[in-house]
């Protein structure tokens, strides 16, 4: 796995194993003098992170005490953290502090959307926002790492843990990942409020064969390089403090026990200082894996494949020590990953103040609130409307659905110990900002799952005495997320039926869908006279919701992954390649005649009973109003070799609404060493037009963004012929041509 590049090769021979941040650091020289008193054990009790959430045991003191334990993950009361850093700091033979870690994914108390939602506001201003604010209420109590951002390119909609994810894409996953980085950590790690941020999964979890977590991964080395490496390349280049083990084998080789990936790729070519965590009990699944024979040995791969901490194994505790007595792991070893433990807790101010200040209500604050809202409302996406929406002129309005009030289930997977009480849901937005109109609420279903149809009665009533429907339908939060996988996505339970009976009342319908992942609506998008989709939202979805449909603000959401017609398509997603046979003159299998001759209909690539096509494409998402791309400039129609062109257009808002619109810029390459996908997203921007207004975007396309990783592993761009969009989706726009010299 190794670039054959022998400047990679100089790199490696001189960093040893491992990257060594140069010595006259003065941290380093702190790391040094602290390690020269460390005894084996006081060092491997430093790689011990274990799940208590409990209070001070007499067993946890002790360990703290005797120096067994280097972190915690999940204790979230601030009195309990600084009475263990208490103990770790004043009572250890060295005073090394404690970290405290927690999954403050999308928010800490104020929960913000699912990062797939937050991804759908293609707007990287709000993100850094909202894991700023999600840092300043997590270190409020004491948590100073979060295991976040999740950058794991995700094409898969049965896996669950796609909600987690920026998408599909790698250019998403990688400038959102940083914005997140950005916000935890801010440029002062040690201050107070900031927080270690945890690029991860380290990789290919998004490519879990049959979209089945902890399932295996075939991922051949240009495509790690090309789809999945790149968001954590640049985590590592932006300073993000720690990076997680993926649960996957890759090619047969667990993460958590891959040297190529965590010392070849992470330390040697990459350089990377930072800190690398296990994921829970990875290291012990390498026996499940049938990759070790028993924990002892689990301990030793990991070692000597570069993890540094243990999160829940207990391999480390319980054989390190006798793996290095036995030589096994040597001493080198195991000092390598002490310094890049304490080089976190030295970076993130630790040693000169260990203890949380106890604050105040730092909680669900107006600004926190406020900026939960505002994402919330630009990570909705318009995907129909027949003009139905805004809302305006209506007395009265339906508002049914098993998700219309569902506080546990708008915030979705990873809103751990968040606050249901104060979520405002769908209803209670429209309870309090439009109670002048008539609100007939009826869930219709408890739940997302209910096949139970007696309870629709009660819907169909509401809407016959509504001038409008609104049905917010979807998935409950506990289908979503870590090992919540489907082979089927359609809309649970009986909410296709509900929606068939509220379509029969001849009331216009919008339908609001939260999810935790794209679902299979097809049906759905024909019967409703609006679709909204709203990946779970969090704790102001209800208000963000209602800010879109009633028009306070106008929806700019953009899909950040493809829409399935049919579960069957999957993995499909925008940055596909051409084949052999493009799909072209499509029969779809009831247009085919009875008795038709084996070769009569086509033979190009597409299911004969879904097409070729998605439901809805990567990036597509409308508006309240309508755009004119104008036709694309090229400042020149060749590029040479680390050179650049400029490519610009105008763009007319051509409705009767000022709007936020996206204009991405792809690219293709037409002929390359190896096949290259149809179009790759390289930019993007999010721009407010006015109504009857004409803006004009450019993006500069440099020949760095047209490079890949070749089959001999060498990262270069080919000469020839280029394609060029910026369109307001992966299917649109006209494009233009430049040559590569
Ligand atoms: C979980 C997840 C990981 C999380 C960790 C700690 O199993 O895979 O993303 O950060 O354990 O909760």
């Amino acid at each position: 796995m190794k670039p054959k590049n022998i400047l990679i090769y100089l790199l490696a021979a001189t960093a040893l194993v491992g990257c060594q941040p140069h010595s006259s650091d003065p941290i380093e020289k702190k790391i040094d003098a602290l390690l020269a008193q460390m005894t084996l054990e006081e060092k491997v009790g430093q790689l011990n992170q274990i799940n208590d959430m409990g209070g001070l045991t007499a067993d946890v003191t002790e360990q703290i005490k005797t120096g067994q334990i280097g972190s915690f993950l999940n204790v979230t009361d601030p009195e309990v953290i600084n009475a263990k850093q208490r103990i770790a700091v004043e009572q250890t033979r060295l005073g090394i502090p404690l970290l405290f870690a927690r999954d403050v994914i999308h928010g800490y108390k104020t929960i913000f959307p699912i990062p797939l939602g937050q991804a759908a506001t293609w707007n990287i201003d709000l993100i850094e926002q909202g894991a700023r604010i999600a840092a300043e209420e997590a270190t409020a109590v004491g948590i100073r790492w979060t295991f976040s951002p999740m950058i794991d390119v995700s094409r898969d909609a049965r896996w669950g843990r796609i909600a987690e994810s920026f998408g599909e894409d790698t250019h998403l996953n990688t400038v959102m990942g940083l914005a997140m980085i950005r916000g935890y950590q801010t440029d002062d790690l040690t201050a107070p409020n900031a927080m270690a941020a945890c690029a991860k999964h380290f990789v290919g979890y998004g490519a879990s064969e049959s979209g089945k977590d902890y399932n295996t991964t075939w991922i051949p080395e240009v495509q790690l390089r090309d789809l999945y490496l790149p968001p954590f390349k640049a985590a590592a280049d932006a300073g993000c403090a720690t990076f997680m083990c993926s649960f996957n084998d890759i090619n047969g080789v667990p993460s958590t026990g891959n040297r190529e990936l965590n010392i070849d790729i992470l330390r040697n070519e990459w350089n990377y200082d930072g800190m690398l965590v296990s994921d829970w009990g990875s290291a012990e699944q390498m026996i499940m894996h049938g990759f070790c024979t028993d924990l002892k040995e689990a301990a030793e791969k990991a070692a000597n494949a570069g993890m540094d901490m243990d999160m829940m194994s207990f391999a480390y505790p319980r054989h390190l020590a006798e793996l290095v007595r036995e030589g096994k792991v040597s001493e080198e070893t195991v000092n390598r990953a002490v310094r890049n433990v304490l080089r976190l807790k030295f970076r993130l101010g630790l040693f000169e103040n260990p203890y949380s200040e106890i604050k105040e209500n730092p909680f669900y604050r107006a600004e926190a609130l406020d900026a939960a809202r505002k994402t919330a409302a630009e990570s909705l996406v318009l995907l129909k409307n027949s003009s139905v929406l805004p809302l305006k002129e209506i007395k009265s309005v339906a508002v049914v659905g098993p998700l219309a009030d569902s506080p546990i289930d708008q915030m979705g997977t990873w809103s751990l110990g968040a606050d249901p009480t104060q979520c405002v849901t769908p209803l209670k937005a429209i309870q309090q900002e439009y109670a002048h109109l008539k609100i007939n609420f009826a869930k219709g279903l408890a739940y997302s799952r209910v096949h139970d149809t007696k309870g629709i009665a009660e819907a169909v009533a509401a809407a016959r005495k509504s001038d409008i429907v609104l049905f917010f339908a979807g998935e409950e939060a506990i289908l979503s997320g870590e090992a919540k996988c489907l082979a089927e996505i359609n809309l649970p339970g009986a909410q296709t039926q509900m929606l068939s009976a509220l379509k029969a009342t001849g009331k216009p319908v919008v339908m609001v869908v939260m999810a935790g992942r794209p679902l299979t609506i097809g049906r759905e998008i024909e019967m409703a006279d609006a679709v909204v989709y709203a990946f779970h939202g969090g704790t102001m979805a209800g208000a963000g919701i209602a800010d879109v449909l009633w028009g306070k603000v106008v929806p700019s959401g953009k899909l950040p992954v493809t829409m399935p017609k049919m579960v069957g398509q999957l993995p499909i997603y925008y940055n596909h390649k051409n084949t052999g046979r493009p799909a072209t003159d499509i029969t779809l299998i009831d247009d085919i005649p009875y008795g038709a001759e084996q070769f009569s209909i086509g033979s190009t690539s597409y299911h004969l009973d879904a097409g070729a096509h998605p439901l809805f494409p990567f990036g597509f998402g409308l508006s309240y109003t309508t755009f004119e791309y104008g036709a694309l400039q090229l400042s020149a129609n060749q590029m040479e070799l680390h050179g650049s062109i400029t490519v610009t257009c105008q763009i007319t808002n051509t409705g009767s609404y000022d709007a936020y619109e996206v204009p991405q810029l792809y690219m293709r390459d037409l002929v390359g060493e190896l096949c290259r996908p149809v179009r790759e997203l390289k930019g993007f921007q999010k721009v407010f037009i006015k109504a009857g207004e004409t803006k004009e975007v450019s993006f500069v396309l440099t020949e760095e963004e047209l490079r890949y990783w070749h089959s001999d592993i060498t990262l270069r761009s080919d000469k020839g012929e280029f394609h060029v969009w910026i369109a307001s989706d992966s299917q649109s726009g006209t494009s233009a041509t430049f040559t590569l010299k």
